[in-house]
């Protein structure tokens, strides 16, 4: 069967028919070709990006020129994957003419297929306003990176019985504002698991447990090429940090003891033309 671009109507099923979705971040070509070939449902590009790819210490410094630079190269690279940009810190808590034209910019010339924002009640209006002018939106509760010095750090969400119950008021809100799925991050599992089963639109955990419609990781993390924060719910499917550090040193040694390039790394030239070509620098 030939693949299909995922929609958010796939999502949709997906969930209705108890299917796991899956979600990766990806931030440049070759990372979106990549998951893109492993089939991963969704391709977000998230703000996250700030820190593992730029080494800001958290996602606030992100800027709007920065998300539409890495949202276009992912665009590039993914065929097939639902593509979702992250809006980034004040591109739209400010007012709702300008996170529209935000959220309008990572579709328009971010080439993205939706829009994630962090937030519960409070961004029912900003959500409404961004879906009103024609465009998808996946909400994010529970741990808001962006507010994450409001919180206190990176810390578990919903943890006591009245938190927890108002994160499921939350995801609520975002349902009927007309998101067409949610972000839970840090969540614990019985929590995830009630909003989860409480909504009719799908929920993506990420430190969420499996009672989440679908999971998502950060591609640095699952590969482990980051290691300032190492959180909990971070599962690594490979090394890749060491590898390429392996790598390097072994070309660093190679270059170093005359190894590299070998003969079959150079390009020849002919006898008569090097003969010549001696001649006449030697004039
Ligand atoms: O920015 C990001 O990568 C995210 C995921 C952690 C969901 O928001």
């Amino acid at each position: 069967m030939s693949r299909k671009k995922v929609t958010i109507l796939d999502l949709q099923r997906k969930k209705e028919n108890g299917r796991p979705i899956t979600m990766l971040t990806a931030y440049d070509f070759t990372g979106a070709q990549l998951v893109d070939k492993a089939e991963i449902d969704v391709i977000l590009v998230g703000d996250s990006l700030g820190m593992v790819v730029l080494g800001y210490d958290s996602t606030v410094p992100v800027t709007m020129a920065e998300m539409l630079h890495h949202c276009r190269a992912v665009a590039r690279g993914a065929q097939f994957a639902l593509t979702v940009g992250d809006m980034p810190f004040l591109s739209y808590q400010t007012d709702l003419v300008e996170a529209v034209r935000n959220a309008g910019l990572l579709l328009k010339e971010g080439r993205m297929d939706s829009v994630k924002l962090e937030g519960g009640r409070e961004m029912v209006l900003t959500i409404e306003a961004i879906i009103r002018a024609g465009m998808p939106v996946m909400g994010h509760i529970g741990l808001t990176p962006q507010s994450q010095s409001k919180l206190g750090g990176y810390k578990v969400q919903g943890k006591t019985a009245v938190s927890a119950h108002n994160l499921l008021q939350d995801a609520l809100a975002l349902e009927a504002a007309g998101c067409f799925s949610i972000v839970l991050e840090a969540v614990p599992e019985p929590v995830a698991t009630a909003i989860s089963q409480r909504l009719t639109i799908p929920t993506l955990g990420i430190g969420a447990g499996a009672g989440c419609d679908g999971q998502v990781l950060v591609y640095h993390d699952l590969l482990g090429l980051f290691d300032r924060l190492q959180p909990r719910f971070v599962k690594e499917y490979a090394n890749l940090g060491q590898t390429i550090l392996n790598a390097f040193v072994a070309y660093r040694d190679d270059v170093a003891d005359g190894r590299f390039p070998a003969a079959e790394h150079t390009y020849p030239m002919s006898e008569a033309e090097e003969a010549e070509f001696r001649r006449m620098i030697a004039e």
